[in-house]
């Protein structure tokens, strides 16, 4: 099958085009670079098409031979979103929209794409179901609502088969530390190896369902092979919890080193709780047997000692 990853510059989309190639798989990639590295793709067979996803003409040629679509493209973080909802909104509203009629355009029938947990905002159900009702507390938040509803109303204008998968806190190699908007788990192993103090936004009991990269892209992989359609969107997170203090000491466990941590205010539109009800995924994926949190530390805590040698 020929894959086309959007976003496949970028953390998730390059372990994702390893993945696809290593299980016999063609690979084409849309990137602008904006947030993402020509360097995650070093050594890939990959077709890599540099532009924008809002392009028309770059959609086109990344969809040339392409069976089916996974669409990671977007501008992450929940503070860039504050600071500039309009650039958010254009790369994950709009952008989600161009490359569905793109795919509809060039005939390719299959697209999955990456929501997130955010869009639950502030329900304080816990675990969190699909079912569960969804209030974003942050732009950012509200175009991964357009970005997973868009494909789901779809199914029913076009017909098209499409998967909308609600991704909570993804880790792994190839997740960069060192700029404003880093996730959580590569700022601390960053700063832990460095000899620097942890920052903490609130007082750490914030809690989150952190999922290895490894196994999210397993789960992306699958959809694609069985051409997957849900009308519904689908948690991928497995339904544990675990606090930003717990996290620091599972770090400090495997790292073999003791942190130092500095606690700041807390962030707006940050959610306090996030755990996933993974009912429906487990029903769609009965063989996935997820990385626990210490191992998938583990081979993050080996790739941050291998960049930095
Ligand atoms: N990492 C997580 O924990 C997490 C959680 C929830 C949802 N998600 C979603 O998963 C997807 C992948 O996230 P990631 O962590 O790999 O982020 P990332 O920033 O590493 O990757 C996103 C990629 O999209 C590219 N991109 C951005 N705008 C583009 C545009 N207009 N045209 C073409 N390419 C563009 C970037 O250059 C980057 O390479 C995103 O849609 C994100 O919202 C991630």
């Amino acid at each position: 099958m020929r894959l086309l990853i959007t976003g496949g510059a970028g953390f998730i989309g390059s372990n994702l085009a390893r993945l696809a190639l290593q299980q016999g798989h063609q690979v084409n990639v849309i990137d602008d670079l904006s947030t993402g590295y020509e360097e995650n793709l070093e050594g890939l067979d990959v077709t890599f098409v540099r532009g924008t996803i809002l392009d028309e003409e770059a959609m086109g040629s990344a969809l040339e031979g392409v069976e089916s679509v996974v669409h990671l493209a977007a501008l992450g973080s929940v503070p860039r979103s504050i600071k500039d909802p309009v650039a958010t909104h254009a790369a994950n509203a709009t952008g989600t929209l161009s490359v569905l009629e793109a795919a509809r355009a060039a005939g390719v029938n299959h697209v999955i794409v990456a929501s997130s947990s955010s869009v639950y905002g502030l329900n304080p159900a816990l675990p969190k179901s699909e079912r569960e009702w969804v209030r974003p507390m942050s732009p950012y938040a509200v175009t991964k609502l357009a970005t997973e509803q868009y494909p789901l109303s779809y199914q029913q204008s076009y017909g098209m088969r499409t998967v909308a998968f609600r991704f909570f806190n993804v880790f792994g190699p190839r997740q960069k530390a060192g700029h404003v908007y880093a996730a959580v788990i590569p700022v601390f192993v960053d700063a832990l190896l460095a000899g620097a103090p942890l920052p903490v936004n609130g007082d750490g009991s914030n809690s989150r369902d952190f999922t290895f990269v490894g196994t999210v892209c397993r789960v992306l992989l699958d959809a694609a092979e069985r051409r997957l359609s849900h009308p519904e969107p689908v948690n991928l997170a497995f339904g544990t919890n675990t606090t930003l203090m717990q996290l620091i000491e599972k770090i400090e466990v495997t790292a073999g080193l003791k942190a130092e941590v500095l606690h700041r205010e807390p962030r707006p539109g940050d959610v306090k709780h996030s755990q996933a009800d993974n009912a429906v995924l487990r029903s769609l994926f009965p063989d996935v047997d997820p990385m626990s949190l210490e191992q998938g530390l583990s081979e993050t805590i080996a790739w941050f000692k291998e960049i930095q040698s």
